[in-house]
């Protein structure tokens, strides 16, 4: 098999739904000189074999490529992947960093971003009265790692806190308690950002209920974003790292604060509602810090000379 530039990683099921967008990363790649191919995250065994870092790809010894695109979480297999000197986008600290949504508030603070007040999970131990005295009623309840709005849920009082929260802690999830910012009510702003630009935004509008993701059933329709809600996204996503970050703001009196930020977002309503081509920037950015980093290794080798 002819030696590739990059690996385009997606799980298997999201792969089987993904296929317009794979064939649009392969041929945008290509336009721009660079060779990829799709690969499915499960297929890679990871291993270290007589103290040296492997990976197999079905049973198959493969020659390394340049970069990695993930598709999908996985940051042991970006790590691993780093580790061997491929350059992945995202990079597995900013991947990990971003999939857990508590980290991700804690990784923000600090840096004047506007952010609600969060609870993060005690072990073991659940203060109800404490947590509702401190971010009132209603509040929000989320399981750290979900994804789509499917473990975001709002409750108005102590009983509703309760079954909640033991309903999702019998399920295994790990959760953070916060405050509800009624002013955005069923809807928010998902800013896509590629590198250090935002390159599409939408304003997504739930038809029920306060949860505005486009895959709760909600709309969305183009939105031009303030210069100040631009900064808070581009921010966010450099202060994690990420080369590829949808980021949700919610909407106050006179601004934005930010709600959380994605490390894999789909673009399916940037482009339902614009001309942007995605897979087009985030290709132009990966060549661009490919680029950038092999011009830093020259003059690494020059300057040791
Ligand atoms: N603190 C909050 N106040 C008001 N609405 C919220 C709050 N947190 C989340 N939401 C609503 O719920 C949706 C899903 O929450 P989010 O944290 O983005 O989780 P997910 O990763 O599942 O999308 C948001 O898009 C927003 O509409
Ligand atoms: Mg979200």
């Amino acid at each position: 098999m002819k030696k590739l530039d990059g690996w385009l990683i997606y799980t298997l099921e999201s792969s089987q739904r993904n296929n317009i967008s794979i064939n649009w990363f392969i041929d945008e790649a290509r336009k721009l000189g660079l060779q990829i191919d799709l690969f499915i995250m499960e297929k890679f065994q990871i291993m270290m074999i007589n103290n040296s870092l492997k990976v197999m790809y079905d049973g198959i010894d493969m020659q390394l490529p340049r970069f990695a695109l993930f598709r999908g979480y996985n940051y042991k297999l970006a790590k691993h992947f780093e580790l061997l000197g491929i350059k992945v986008f995202n990079s597995s600290k900013s991947m990990e960093q971003s999939l857990d949504k508590a980290y991700t508030h804690q990784v923000l603070s600090g840096h004047g971003i506007d952010m609600p007040d969060t609870i993060f999970e005690s072990e073991n131990h659940l203060d109800i009265d404490s947590i509702s005295s401190i971010l009132g009623y209603p509040l929000v309840i989320k399981g750290t790692e979900g994804k789509g709005g499917d473990q975001v849920y709002l409750v108005n009082n102590h009983d509703e806190f309760r079954e909640k929260t033991k309903g999702l802690k019998d399920d295994g999830y790990n959760l953070l308690f916060q405050k509800f910012i009624s002013s955005s009510y069923g809807k928010d702003i998902r800013a896509f950002v590629v590198g250090d630009k935002v390159i599409g935004s939408v304003i997504r509008i739930s038809k029920e209920g306060f949860k505005a993701n486009y895959s709760q059933g909600g709309t969305c329709e183009g939105f031009e974003l303030t210069k100040e809600a631009a900064e808070i996204a581009i921010k966010a996503s450099k202060i994690l790292g990420l080369d590829i970050a949808g980021v949700d703001l919610l909407f106050i009196d006179n601004g934005f604060v930010l709600c959380e930020v994605n490390a894999n977002p789909a673009f399916k309503t940037i482009y339902n509602t614009s001309t942007v081509n995605v897979p087009g920037k985030i290709m132009e950015h990966i060549q661009k810090s490919l680029e950038i980093e092999a011009g830093r290794l020259e003059v690494a080798t020059s300057s040791n000379m």
